[in-house]
């Protein structure tokens, strides 16, 4: 078995556990295979590599799920501890936010932070930029890692490090599924055993879409849209754009998001979509 990590609850502890290269993951806990494989692809990256846990109040909307989002603290130094990380920092809210949640100082999205998540939670990229931007000043990494599952919030972030010239490389991994599908995420743990049935089709309608690509983004987004359709899903959205969130390009490279309830919990997904024709010969 792993050795623990050692825990920092201020930011002195963290500063005097930092040694060298630093690879960095944040994460709100209830780690789950997802969370490990960012840490696994960190772990080389950095001589200290450091984990922060925090369920960053800013990030959640009133009558969002802030009080009920899942507290697993044991388990998760586990799981971080499979991981080899060296250090857990679990700030307080107060060391976050040392001037309470209503900070005046935040950090805007842009044009970006508003279409897709930003429509349906219009302050959620807001609370994720300014909680990103006060843990890399914390923890000052040379290399922070991001999912892709939550492809907005990894475009955001790395505009932002480059637009606020954090001195950050931002990295991407790609997304951690059950056996059939589901991407894993901490809020999966709401679904009933039939709503965990139904959120199948959330991947099945992604791939609907993938197959669909030859025929370009209005094809894709008809098929995606259609298949959660036929399982009675209505999305909040379902969307194909270029990699970076713009226009969809007539051919080449796309990005197919979407997001959609199933009972209560809404669950995002996305993947690489390639439009247009095919080469002949291929
Ligand atoms: P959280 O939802 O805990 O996710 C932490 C990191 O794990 C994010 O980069 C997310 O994209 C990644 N992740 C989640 N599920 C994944 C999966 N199935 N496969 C691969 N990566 C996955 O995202 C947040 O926390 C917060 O917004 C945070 C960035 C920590 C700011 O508070």
């Amino acid at each position: 078995m792993s050795a623990r990590p050692q825990v920092a609850r201020t930011p002195q502890e963290l500063r005097e556990l930092c040694e060298g290269t630093v690879a960095f993951v944040p994460t709100m806990g209830a780690l789950h295979d997802g969370h490990v494989r960012l840490m696994e692809h960190a772990r080389p990256l950095g001589r200290t590599l450091v984990v922060s846990i925090f369920v960053n109040p800013t990030q959640f909307a009133e009558g969002e799920d802030f009080g009920q989002y899942p507290r697993t603290w044991e388990a998760d130094l586990e799981r971080c501890a499979e991981a080899e990380v060296d250090v857990v920092f679990a700030p307080e809210v107060a060391t976050m936010y040392p001037h309470g949640t209503g900070d005046q100082v935040t950090v805007d999205p842009g044009p970006l932070g508003t279409i897709l998540e930003g429509a349906a939670r219009p302050t959620h990229f807001r609370g994720v930029l300014t909680v990103v931007a006060k843990l890399f000043g914390l923890v000052r990494p040379d290399v922070a890692v991001f999912g892709e599952k939550d492809y907005q919030q990894l475009t955001l972030i790395r505009l932002m490090a480059d637009a606020l010239c954090l001195g950050v490389e931002v990295v991407g991994c790609p997304t951690v599924r059950e056996a059939d599908g589901l991407a894993m995420s901490s809020r999966n743990r709401y679904l009933n055993d039939e709503e965990r049935q139904l959120a199948v089709t959330i991947s099945q309608a992604l791939a609907a879409g993938v197959a669909a690509g030859p025929q370009g983004a209005q094809v894709v987004r008809e098929a995606a849209a259609d298949c959660l359709a036929r399982a009675g899903i209505s999305p909040d959205y379902v969307a194909v754009t270029s990699p970076d969130l713009g226009e969809a390009p007539q051919s080449g490279e796309g990005r197919l998001l979407l997001a959609a309830r199933v009972g209560q919990p809404r669950l995002l997904d996305n993947c690489a979509v390639t439009l247009g024709a095919v080469p002949e010969g291929n």
